[in-house]
């Protein structure tokens, strides 16, 4: 949700913004905007849409800079105020001279706003955070020290705020303030940025301090100072990022989604690297630091996401069920904070994030942890705030994931789940050694059968120009491919606008079966030999029965299909049990095709962010 970076130092200035903002660009593309310290003069450039209209602009209007010398970027994710000219960031205060660029929500900028209007503001937008470029400047108008008027303001705010400020009177710093929602310092030398995401500053440097909430963060060319609330400074620690820039490149392919897609097999090969070395040995999981009694005698767990990541979070349900016989119950933060839960101490709680930022899982995980259970998150980001709160952490290490569609960071974590039922059926002893050690042998496997469903795809590319001018599909499976089906249509649902809606498939007859005529495609996951097979073919039929058109996702080795089904897409043999590890990538390339057919947005569909840092 709305990317911010700064930057100050001897470079080109508009050029380390604008790289820094196409590396936040998954953050949000409603508008873009850039304010410039220039010789004297702020200049502030703001396009409407993606980021290449502020490119545009700047390019055309490059004859009106003289040396800039700093400046702030943003892009929009619109919450307050609609996606336009007038809302787009930075925002500045009545005057001009203070200019503000925030990622969050402020909760009271409406009383705030009533209040500044009365003191004589002129307000220009609908936003919330023009009332911050106000009253920075209200405060600015009594201290004349930017810090200080940043931080008597930001004690006003309710909310969540990444904040950014710039003023004409003192340009040689840049003050950024946080407060549930990330920021991060980058430390170069003659110069310093602040953003919102460590790829904003990947290109310049790997050296990080991340803010924590309530810190203020000033910077100059040459100095990064960082207080608390009340003023004091604060001695941070300044940590080296793990990525590459190379993360960054589509390295010859079309889209994003479509590398990350392909990146699957060599992100398992990774995750489990390590710890899962040979079949006749335990799952290495060093990383949950809870005591073995305590894992013995767990009855409970609850896993707590949003998204693509609730998802795996459900087939984790599954998988954790199956081998190890515990409890687990699955939902999704935003509904977890609202009610009472029964989540005690003696409850394990799982946070599952890719970005591990999302608000509403944030907000979980504090609650769950004020209940006293030990917190393991599952994130693809281990230098995220959620993997901060974490009590122990399993890092998916699936690389950055710059497409806004999930791909490879939900088969990480699904594979995540596996090590860790694994894991704890060999603590409890809960599964035959032999059915284990059949488990881990297909667990190594996985990566060459995704190479083989990757290394013949026409037939998916067929299907999905079959059915690619359908306006409505439904995906139907039972047993843990449900969690597929939930996964595939709301692919396909991102990227392509297609109204799909996974089913499990015994629940198509009690109502969904009402809109099915030619006009529906209905596509079965089916597992042969797993306990779902026979069900989920007759509920098939009776889809068929009313003129649905038919799609199969189903194993090489299911020979009777061929006559019911008007398409049949075939992933490698596998056990039930382990079959999302498969069943997820036919279902990503086809959304991808479709998407890509319709001429669609593939990396970046619209309305969606990568990262929902405001609940
Ligand atoms: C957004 C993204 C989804 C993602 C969800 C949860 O909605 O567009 O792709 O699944 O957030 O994000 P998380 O980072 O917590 O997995």
């Amino acid at each position: 949700m709305c990317g911010i970076v700064g930057y100050i130092g001897k470079r080109d200035v508009v050029s380390v913004l604008l790289k820094g903002l196409t590396n936040l660009e998954y953050r949000g593309y409603d508008s873009a905007g850039m304010a410039l310290q220039d010789c004297g003069e702020i200049k502030i450039y703001k396009t409407l849409g993606k980021l290449v209209n502020l490119k545009n602009e700047l390019e055309n209007k490059k004859s009106e800079l003289k040396h800039p010398s700093s400046g702030i970027g943003h892009i929009r994710w619109a919450t307050h105020g609609s996606p336009s000219l007038v809302n787009a960031h930075p925002h500045t205060c009545s005057c001009g001279k203070l200019v503000v660029v925030h990622n969050g929500i402020i909760e009271n900028y409406k009383e705030l706003r009533e209040e500044l209007i009365k003191k004589g503001c002129v307000f220009r937008s609908q936003t919330d955070t023009e009332t911050i470029a106000h009253l920075v400047a209200d405060e600015y108008a009594n201290t004349k020290n930017l810090e200080e008027a940043v931080r008597n303001s930001v004690k006003k705010l309710q909310g969540a705020y990444a904040v950014c400020v710039i003023h004409k009177d003192a340009p040689d710093i840049i003050v950024g303030a946080r407060k549930h929602a990330p920021m991060l310092v980058g430390i170069g030398d003659g110069e310093n940025f602040i953003a919102s995401d460590t790829p904003a500053i990947i290109e310049y440097t790997k050296r990080t301090i991340y803010l924590d909430d309530n810190e203020i963060a000033v910077i100059s060319q040459n100095s990064v100072k960082v207080t608390d609330i009340n003023g004091h400074e604060v001695i941070k620690k300044v940590e080296t990022l793990p990525w590459e820039p190379v993360a960054l490149s589509k390295l010859g392919f079309k889209h994003f989604m479509l590398k990350e897609i392909y990146e699957q097999s060599d992100v398992i090969r990774n995750l489990l690297n390590g710890k899962l070395y040979d079949i006749d040995e335990c799952v290495k999981l060093d990383e949950v630091k809870i005591d073995k009694e305590i894992l013995k005698n767990l009855n409970k767990i609850e896993i707590i996401a949003c998204g693509t990541s609730l998802h795996a979070a459900l087939a984790g349900k599954y998988i954790i069920e199956d081998f190890a016989g515990i409890s687990v119950e699955v939902e999704a933060s935003s509904e977890y904070i609202y009610r009472k839960t029964t989540t005690n101490a003696s409850t394990l709680v799982i946070g599952v994030s890719q970005s591990g930022e999302t608000a509403d899982t944030i907000t979980a995980i504090k609650q769950a942890k004020a209940k006293n259970s030990h917190v393991l998150i599952i994130t693809n980001r281990p230098d995220s705030n959620m993997a901060r709160l974490a009590d122990s952490l399993i890092p998916v290490n699936a690389g950055i994931e710059v497409s806004v569609a999930a791909t490879k960071s939900y088969t990480a974590q699904l594979i995540s789940f596996y090590l860790l039922a694994i894991h704890l059926a060999e603590i409890k002893g809960s599964m035959e050694k032999s059915y284990l050690k059949n488990i881990k042998h297909e667990l190594i496997q996985l990566p060459s059968k995704i190479e083989e469903i990757l290394s013949n795809t026409s037939n998916i590319k067929e299907c999905a120009r079959k059915y690619s001018s359908y306006k409505n599909f439904i995906y139907i499976a039972r047993g843990i491919n449900l969690a597929t089906a939930y996964e595939g249509a709301l692919k396909l649902k991102e990227i392509s606008y297609i109204n799909a809606t996974g089913y499990p498939a015994g629940e198509l007859k009690h109502g969904p079966i009402a809109m099915l005529d030619e006009t529906m495609p209905v596509l079965s996951i089916l597992m042969p030999g797993g306990i779902t097979y026979e069900k989920v073919l007759s509920n098939s039929e009776e889809a068929k029965a009313r003129n649905a058109k038919l799609i199969a996702l189903t194993s090489s080795d299911d020979k009777n299909i061929d006559a019911l089904f008007d398409v049949v897409i075939r992933i490698p043999k596998i056990s039930e049990i382990l079959s999302p590890a498969l069943t997820c990538v036919p279902l990503q390339l086809l959304a991808y095709y479709i998407a890509e057919f319709l001429g669609k947005d593939v990396d970046q569909p619209r309305n969606l962010a990568k990262s929902v840092t405001v609940e």
